[in-house]
């Protein structure tokens, strides 16, 4: 099947709210894609600036080798920006004028059958954004026990209906294709929601367990303070209440404006500055259907880490 295309979501008020009112300095483009968001960046940054763009997906990267053939201000990374320190280091760069994330899955990544994200078309069961590593959606459904796959099916998918569906995944035996898994789960599901495929809320609960993708998202924030300079911004939308939570969690406790405990009750405070929570208008849902979950969460880096 072709590629869809991906249509960038939030992308102006990203790439104004990671600047600021800077028009020249070295950014972080956490997770390249299609390169949409790193493309409006480089269009708004001077001929001095350099994008530092990471992604963990290497067809992502081999489709923006031409963009970075074609500009020399923009460098691809082979990581995960749970690595982004180190990564960095790699290229000599240590401290950089803004850091922009747009988290989750790209349009190609689902859409493409061979991928092993669509319960629409069916492909082999993969779900690695990185296929040069770790354990196939396949693999991983295999060695995880009923009860572990049903926390993860509530957890990281909110679906009410978990155990039922575990039981019915792991009695089917293995699994190879995502057309097995959805049609495993369509007739475990005992509720189907209105305009939603039955098994949309298990398959991201896999995604989001088979790519780590909350242990990269912790990884990653407290990182972003001893990488940002002071005056810089953190700009990072995300598509589900769990993301979410630990970056609003995260801003909350690096600006000393909680006192909760939870996972960020030990981030150094006063190091972070709320400056805006974005939500796409009407108009931008319309054109994309991708953008009505969306939450962009932008802060400010202030003062010394303590
Ligand atoms: C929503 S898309 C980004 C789209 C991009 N902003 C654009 O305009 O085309 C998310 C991308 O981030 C990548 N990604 C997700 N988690 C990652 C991680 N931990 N490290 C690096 N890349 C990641 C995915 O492979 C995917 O290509």
């Amino acid at each position: 099947m072709m590629s869809a295309a991906h249509i960038p979501v939030l992308c102006q008020d990203t790439v104004s709210a990671v600047c600021g009112r800077l028009t020249s300095g070295i950014f972080v483009d956490a997770t390249f894609g299609r390169g949409g968001h790193s493309a409006a960046l480089l269009a708004r940054l001077d001929a001095n600036s350099r994008v530092l763009a990471f992604d963990k997906d290497l067809e992502a990267l081999a489709v923006g080798q031409k963009m970075a053939e074609q500009d020399s201000r923009l460098t691809l990374i082979h990581a995960s920006f749970a690595e982004l320190k180190m990564a960095l280091a790699r290229f000599n760069v240590h401290q950089v004028d803004g850091i922009m994330a747009d988290l989750g899955v790209s349009s190609p990544q689902l859409d493409e059958s061979a991928r092993g994200f669509s319960f629409m078309q069916s492909g082999p069961l993969d779900m690695r954004m990185n296929t040069s590593k770790g354990l196939t959606a396949a693999e991983w459904l295999a060695q995880i026990d009923e009860e572990s796959l049903a926390n993860v099916l509530y957890q990281y998918g909110e679906e009410r209906y978990s155990r039922r569906i575990a039981r019915a995944i792991k009695q089917a035996g293995p699994l190879t294709s995502t057309g097995e898994l959805a049609e495993v789960v369509k007739v475990a599901h005992p509720k189907w929601e209105k305009h939603k495929h039955p098994a949309t809320r298990s398959f991201q609960a896999i995604r989001i367990a088979v790519n780590h993708e909350l242990d990269d998202i912790s990884a990653f924030l407290p990182q972003t303070l001893d990488v940002l300079k002071v005056g810089a911004r953190l700009a990072i939308i995300s598509f589900h209440s769990l993301e979410d939570r630990l970056i609003k969690q995260f801003i909350q406790h690096a600006s000393g404006t909680t006192g909760q405990e939870d996972a960020w009750s030990t981030a150094p405070v006063k190091t972070l500055k709320k400056i805006a929570r974005i939500a796409p208008g009407e108009a931008e849902i319309k054109d994309n259907p991708r953008a009505r979950s969306a939450w962009l969460r932008v802060a400010e880096r202030v003062g010394p880490l303590s």
